[in-house]
């Protein structure tokens, strides 16, 4: 796969792992030495801020950018893990901001929100762009043309895959050039337990090639609520890195580096 550099999250349901997913890659990207911007839309339940543990460091937000605003000036630098020096986030507005800033420019909320993105985009200050948005792809629809790579998040159960099938094709409708599926929350358990799906099995539902799979984390919810990163070396950054090893090119294996997570790889398939 060729390299990428602006990056669309979305999925048509929530609570699959988008944001876990923006982050993670943004911390990956950083970790490679990129300049990484994030920027969270999801109007409605906006979370990037707080996984980054910048929820007092924010002042500025997205709707600044609608307005006119310099992107460096809102971009607001967020480090959280010792070795991040280069990642800085956009957080989301309100909606009742949005609403504000769109009626005074005389805009539909939705073209604000495009007119935002491509500001963004615009910048040359990052190497990598990396947006997140809500559950839905109402909004994420509006500007998923002015990104190079669309990733589609996907927990495990079928429903999900299916969904992600639906969220693509609206997305592939409204000018997403490239589409892939990301599967996240993957409990290999319950694989073995021939409880869910399996990778081989969900690559045959989906339309979407898959470029990564990141295992289920039990403890990533609890590391998350305070604004903390996995590990450097636990199986979910490993997952992480190795997705933005693919979008910048590199030939990495689905699974390289969680040996010792997967085990063998004829059980996972
Ligand atoms: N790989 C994973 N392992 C375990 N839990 C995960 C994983 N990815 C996401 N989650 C959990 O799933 C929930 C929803 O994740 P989030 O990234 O906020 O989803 P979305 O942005 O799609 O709403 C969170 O509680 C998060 O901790
Ligand atoms: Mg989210």
């Amino acid at each position: 796969m060729p390299a990428y550099s602006k990056l669309l999250i979305a999925s048509s349901k929530g609570g699959v792992g988008k944001s876990t997913t923006a982050v993670g890659l943004a911390v990956a990207f950083s970790r490679q030495y990129k300049k990484v911007l994030l920027i969270d839309t999801d109007i409605a339940s906006r979370s990037l801020d707080m996984l980054l543990d910048a929820e007092d460091t924010t002042v500025s937000d997205f709707a600044d950018v609608i307005e006119g605003d310099d992107v460096k000036d809102v971009a607001v630098s967020v480090s959280p893990a010792d070795d991040i020096d280069n990642l800085s986030l956009i957080p989301a507005c309100s909606i009742d901001r949005l609403r504000f800033v769109s009626s005074k420019l005389g805009l539909t909320m939705h073209e604000a929100m495009r007119k935002g993105i491509e500001s963004i985009l615009e910048s040359t200050d990052y190497d990598v762009f990396i947006c997140d948005t809500g559950g839905g792809v109402e909004y994420a629809c509006d500007f998923a043309d002015l990104f190079d790579l669309t990733l589609v998040v996907s927990e495990q159960g079928k429903t999900s895959v299916r969904a992600a099938d639906y969220a693509s094709a609206q997305l592939e409708d409204a000018g997403a050039k490239r589409i892939r599926l990301v599967v996240c929350s993957f409990d290999l358990q319950a694989v073995k337990k021939e409880k869910r799906a399996g990778i081989i099995e969900i690559i045959d539902a989906s339309s979407l090639p898959c470029v990564g799979v990141v295992p289920f984390d039990k403890k990533l919810q609890w590391i998350q609520d305070r604004g903390k990163l996995p590990e450097v070396n636990s199986p979910t950054t490993i997952a992480y890195s190795n997705i933005a090893k693919r979008i910048s090119g590199y030939d990495v294996r689905l699974f390289e580096g969680m040996k010792s997570f997967f085990g063998k790889r004829h059980k996972i398939l």
